[in-house]
C-alpha cells in the first residue's frame, strides 16, 4: 500500500558541505567535488529513498545542489502508481536532456539517472525511450549507487533492476549527525518494503517486490541515531507497514505494535507515526497500542479504496465494507479522537453508479480528517487493466469531483472543530513569513504560529484560533500576547492528480 508523506520532504542539505563541527561551509561547491540533485516523485518511501541516496553519494564526494543547471548528476526518483505520475518523468527527462545539452556546450558533463518505480518497471525500455539517460536503477539497489555512477562516468549506460539477495540497508551509510540535524526534527524510517497483497489495480507488488521487514535491531539503531541528532518525530514507512514482522534480537518475529513499543522507549523521541496500513493487517494489538501509547499520534491512514463489497472483491482487497466499519469502530473505541485518512479509487472497472454511491456514503459516515481520491488508471501488467467494463473518463471525472467535494467538506469540518482547542504542535519548519514557524498537530494538520526560530524542534501547546481547508493558525498558549489573528490559514490547494503533500490535500 502506498500513501502520502505527512509533510513536504524536508529540505535536504549539502551532506558534504559541512565542516566536522557541523556548520555549513560558505563555499557553494567544494573544489574537486561534484554536485547532484534529486527530484522526488510519488510516495514517502521515495522521499526516504532519496534521503538515503544523498547519504550514499556523500562519501563519494558528491554535494547536493538546489539548482538543476548546476548539477553534474541529476536523479529522478520516480513513481509508477498511475499513468499520469509515470508520464511526468518523460516530460521532465526531455527538459533535463535540453539542459544537459546546454551544459555540454559550456564543457560540463551531466549524468542523468532514473531511480524508483518507473526505473524498476521499465528498465531497458526506459533507456530506449530516453537515450539521454545514463543510469536506470531500481529501489533495491540504492546502496550500489556510488558504483553505478562510477560505471556511468566511464561511459557505460547502466541498467540495474535486480532484486539482490543482500540487505541494502546494511550496506548504506547512515547520514552524519549534522546532516540529520539539518534535515529537521521529523524523519522517515523505512521498516518494511514490498507488498504481497496483489490488489488488482496496483503495480507495487511488481515494482517493489514481495514483503520484506527490516530486523528490529537495525531499525532501533537507525531510530536512536535520528533521535540523537535531534529528531523528535519518526514516521515508520512501509508499503504495507502494519504487515511488519521483522526479527527481534532472539530471532522471533516482532509485530508493528511490538516495534512501536521498542521505539517508544527511546528517550527524547516524542512522537511516532506509521504509514501506510492495510485494513487486513490491522490487528488487535496495534489497535490497542493507539489507546495505550502516548507517543503514538492519533492519526491513521487506512486506505479502503471503495465502499462497495463487489468492487472490494474485484480489487482483491480481502475484506468487505462491514469489516472496515468494524475496524474504525474499534480504533475509535481505543482512541476516541483518532483522525482517520484513506485513499479511494473511483471508476474501477465495472463500478456502477450505485457502487460509487456506496463509497460516497462511506466517506460521509466515517468523517475522515482527510482523504485522497483518484480516478482509476489502468496499469500495464495488472489484472484490472485486462478487465472489461472500463468506466468512461467523463464518468470517472464526475465521480471524482463528487467524492472530493465530500472529502473536502469532511476535512473542513474536522479542521473547524479544532478552533478553540489547544493542540500540541511540533514546530518543525520556518513559516511562510518572518517571525512565523510551521508545525504539525497530533492529527497531522499543518499549523502556523508566530514563534521565534529558537522554538524549532520543540512541541508547544498552541491555542487554535482559525482553520482553513489545508491548515490551522494559532498562538502559543503560554504567550497569550502573541496575536495569531494575523496568521492566515492556507487556501485550498488542488487535489486528485497526485498524492504528495505538495500536490494533494494535506
Ligand atoms: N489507479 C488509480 N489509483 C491507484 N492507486 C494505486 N493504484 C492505482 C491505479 N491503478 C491509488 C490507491 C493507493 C494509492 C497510493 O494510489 O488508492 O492506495
Ligand atoms: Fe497497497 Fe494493494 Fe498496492 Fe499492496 S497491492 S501496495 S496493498 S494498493
Amino acid at each position: 500500500m502506498w500513501g502520502r508523506p505527512p509533510k513536504a520532504p524536508p529540505p535536504r542539505n549539502r551532506a558534504d558541505a559541512e565542516t566536522e563541527s557541523g556548520r555549513p561551509r560558505k563555499d557553494k561547491v567544494l573544489t574537486g567535488h561534484k554536485t547532484f540533485l534529486i527530484k522526488t516523485y510519488g510516495c514517502q518511501m521515495n522521499v526516504y529513498d532519496s534521503t538515503r541516496m544523498s547519504d550514499v553519494l556523500a562519501p563519494h564526494g558528491y554535494v547536493e545542489t538546489g539548482d538543476v543547471e548546476d548539477a553534474d548528476l541529476v536523479i529522478l526518483n520516480t513513481c509508477h502508481i498511475r499513468e499520469k505520475a509515470a508520464e511526468k518523468v518523460y516530460s521532465e527527462l526531455g527538459r533535463i536532456r535540453d539542459m544537459a545539452g546546454a551544459r555540454a556546450s559550456a564543457g560540463r558533463d551531466t549524468l542523468i539517472a532514473v531511480a524508483g518505480c518507473v526505473a524498476q518497471a521499465e528498465g531497458e525500455e526506459l533507456m530506449r525511450r530516453a537515450p539521454a539517460v545514463n543510469i536506470v536503477f531500481g529501489p533495491q539497489v540504492t546502496h550500489r549507487l556510488g558504483a553505478l555512477v562510477a560505471r556511468a562516468q566511464n561511459g557505460e549506460r547502466v541498467v540495474e533492476t535486480e532484486f539482490p539477495a543482500e540487505d541494502k540497508f546494511k550496506h548504506m551509510p547512515l547520514a552524519r549527525r549534522a546532516t540529520i540535524a539539518a534535515r529537521g526534527p521529523t524523519a522517515f524510517l523505512t521498516v518494511q518494503e514490498g507488498c504481497d497483497k496483489f490488489c488488482t489495480f496496483c503495480v507495487v507488488p511488481y515494482t517493489r517486490g514481495t514483503e520484506v521487514s527490516r530486523p528490529v535491531n537495525e531499525i532501533l539503531a537507525e531510530g536512536r541515531r535520528l533521535v540523537d541528532a535531534g529528531v523528535r518525530e519518526i514516521t515508520l514507512l512501509g508499503q504495507n507497514v502494519n504487515a511488519y514482522h521483522g526479527q527481534d534480537g532472539r530471532g522471533r518475529a516482532c509485530s508493528l505494535a511490538g516495534l512501536l513499543g521498542r521505539l517508544g522507549e527511546i528517550g527524547g523521541l516524542e512522537r511516532l507515526r506509521y504509514t501506510t496500513s492495510h485494513p487486513r493487517d490491522m490487528d488487535d494489538e496495534l489497535i490497542a497500542a493507539h489507546g495505550e501509547m502516548e507517543k503514538l499520534m492519533p492519526y491513521l491512514h487506512l486506505p479502503v479504496q471503495s465502499g462497495a463489497d463487489r468492487i472490494l472483491a474485484r480489487m482483491n482487497r480481502g475484506h468487505d465494507a462491514a469489516r472496515y466499519f468494524d475496524l474504525v469502530a474499534a480504533l475509535r473505541a481505543a482512541r476516541p479522537d483518532i483522525a482517520l485518512s484513506s485513499d479511494f479509487i473511483v471508476g474501477f472497472p465495472g463500478e456502477t453508479q450505485a457502487e460509487f454511491e456506496a463509497t460516497a456514503a462511506m466517506v460521509e459516515r466515517i468523517g475522515y480528517a482527510q482523504a485522497y481520491s483518484f480516478k482509476y488508471s489502468p496499469r500495464p501488467g495488472t489484472p484490472a487493466a485486462e478487465l472489461g467494463e472500463q468506466v468512461p473518463e467523463e464518468v470517472k471525472a464526475e465521480r471524482l469531483a463528487h467524492l472530493q467535494a465530500l472529502i473536502h467538506k469532511g476535512q473542513d469540518d474536522f479542521n473547524a472543530a479544532c478552533v478553540g482547542r489547544t493542540l500540541a504542535v511540533l514546530l518543525d519548519r520556518k513559516g511562510r513569513e518572518a517571525g512565523q514557524l510551521g508545525g504539525r498537530s497530533p492529527y497531522l494538520q499543518a499549523v502556523h504560529v508566530r514563534a521565534p526560530e529558537a522554538l524549532t524542534g520543540t512541541i508547544q501547546q498552541v491555542q487554535i484560533r482559525a482553520a482553513g481547508p489545508n491548515s490551522l493558525a494559532g498562538e502559543i498558549a503560554s504567550h497569550p500576547d502573541r496575536r495569531a489573528d494575523k496568521e492566515r490559514p492556507e487556501p485550498r490547494k488542488g487535489d486528485g492528480g497526485g498524492y504528495r503533500r505538495e500536490d494533494a490535500r494535506p
